[in-house]
């Protein structure tokens, strides 16, 4: 038997490295991506070596994560419950994928990863592999295991030798998961949610009040939808995010404490740090304003949390979010321009947009002489006709009252 897991090199997938291969008895391929965590990812490979794995697969995934996944993510300007930029839903299907491509290459009929029977990525890793093989197994020791709490879970370290990582503050860390889109807290403190947030919690966003007392300003041009440049200077998908993610941090940009709906039907709470991405959303929407018709604009931001929704719960592999994501795509076809954005403690403005596609009309809206541009005659029968079953209404009203 062979498995490929989706191994971080931290402590509980190296305990699950250790349980396939000494309990179920099955030879491990490990799979680590480097999606933008910020951490090395050689001691990982190490680490793999040490326990015994048969083949070592590290992979740089950046570029492929932001310009497949998190930009046509964002021309939908996703938001889940109204506030979660889906910066860990957005990446699971990413990992999935290599996992089934490389239990392929491998001749491996299972993949297995580290998520716990309660979240929400169990549900998304397993949903991703099954669209994409029907035939693949999943192991999620998880499920599985006897080492119900985190006490036997560190036993069982200690039985075969597999080093404990402790945070700056000498505990065991949250329950962390980063990319190049967020950083994401959960458990310990955090699961009071009557409790304030310790800012020792951030990980790349300075607290609001350490934030710099000068704004700083920056322009972010887009090109259908997606971000090109900036100030001008071109770059690619993963080195504008990384980008972004500096300036955002710099001035305590896209902090989010949140208590949210996990699928599996349970709230949980959690602190999020997604600076970059709040920048790229405020963007993205300021360069909207201009490029976008109307009803284009109402429409997909009609469709927008049940696109957020497909995401969060894993079917970023559907028909569904598919068709969805051609509509989203469609709209963005003039979405081409620059937004000039003041960032200054914590928060991220609009201050500026222009662009060869702008539907804005000066002409138009001007206060002053519009030289014939409109005619504020005919807002007259407008106005009349859309009042008229409003006044059907109010006089049906008045004569029942009498
Ligand atoms: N609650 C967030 C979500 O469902 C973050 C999950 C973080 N996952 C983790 N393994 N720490 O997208
Ligand atoms: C986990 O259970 O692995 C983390 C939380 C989640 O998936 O929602």
């Amino acid at each position: 038997k062979k498995v490929v897991l989706a191994y971080s090199g931290g402590l509980d997938t190296s305990i699950i490295l250790k349980w396939l291969q000494t309990e179920y008895g099955c030879e491990v391929v490990t799979f680590t991506a480097d999606l933008g965590q910020g951490e090395e990812l050689e001691p990982a490979r190490k680490k793999a070596e040490m326990l015994g794995v048969s083949k070592v697969y590290i992979e740089d995934l950046r570029e492929e994560f932001v310009r497949d996944f998190v930009f046509p993510m964002f021309r939908a300007n996703a938001l889940y419950e109204g506030l979660y930029l889906l910066g860990t839903s957005i990446a699971r299907p990413l990992i999935s994928k290599r996992l089934v491509e490389i239990a392929a290459a491998e001749g491996a009929d299972a993949v297995a990863h580290g998520a716990t029977g309660k979240g929400n990525d169990q549900v998304r890793f397993e949903l991703a592999a099954y669209a994409l093989n029907p035939d693949i197994k999943v192991i999620a020791p998880w499920r599985l295991w006897d080492l119900t709490s985190r006490t036997r879970l560190l036993e069982f370290a200690e039985q075969n030798q597999i080093p404990v990582a402790k945070d700056k503050r000498g505990e065991a860390p949250f329950s962390v998961d980063a990319n190049l889109l967020h950083t994401s807290s959960e458990g310990k403190v955090l699961e009071n949610p009557a409790e304030e947030a310790p800012d020792y919690v951030l990980q790349r966003v300075v607290p609001v009040e350490q934030a710099p007392n000068e704004p700083e300003f920056i322009e972010v041009s887009f090109e259908k939808g997606d971000a090109v440049a900036i100030n001008g200077e071109a770059m690619s998908p993963a080195t504008i995010l990384t980008k972004l993610n500096e300036y955002g941090g710099k001035h305590g940009i896209g902090v989010l404490d949140l208590v949210e709906n996990r699928f599996v039907g349970m709230k949980s709470r959690g602190v999020y740090e997604t600076p970059g991405g709040t920048l790229l959303l405020e963007a993205h929407r300021g360069i909207e304003q201009i490029t976008l018709d109307s009803g284009a604009g109402h429409l997909k931001d009609s469709i927008m949390p049940r696109y957020a929704e497909l995401i969060y719960n894993g079917f970023w592999f559907s028909p569904e979010r598919e068709m969805l994501q051609a509509l989203i795509d469609k709209s963005q076809e003039h979405v081409t321009g620059t937004v000039r954005l003041k960032l200054y403690k914590g928060s991220a403005r609009t201050v500026a947009r222009w662009s060869d596609h702008s539907l804005y009309s000066e002409a138009h809206v001007t206060f002053e002489e519009d030289a014939g541009a409109y005619n504020q005659e005919d807002a007259k029968g407008f106005i009349q006709l859309n009042a008229l079953r409003l006044k059907l209404l109010a006089a049906r009203n008045r004569r029942l009252k009498g």
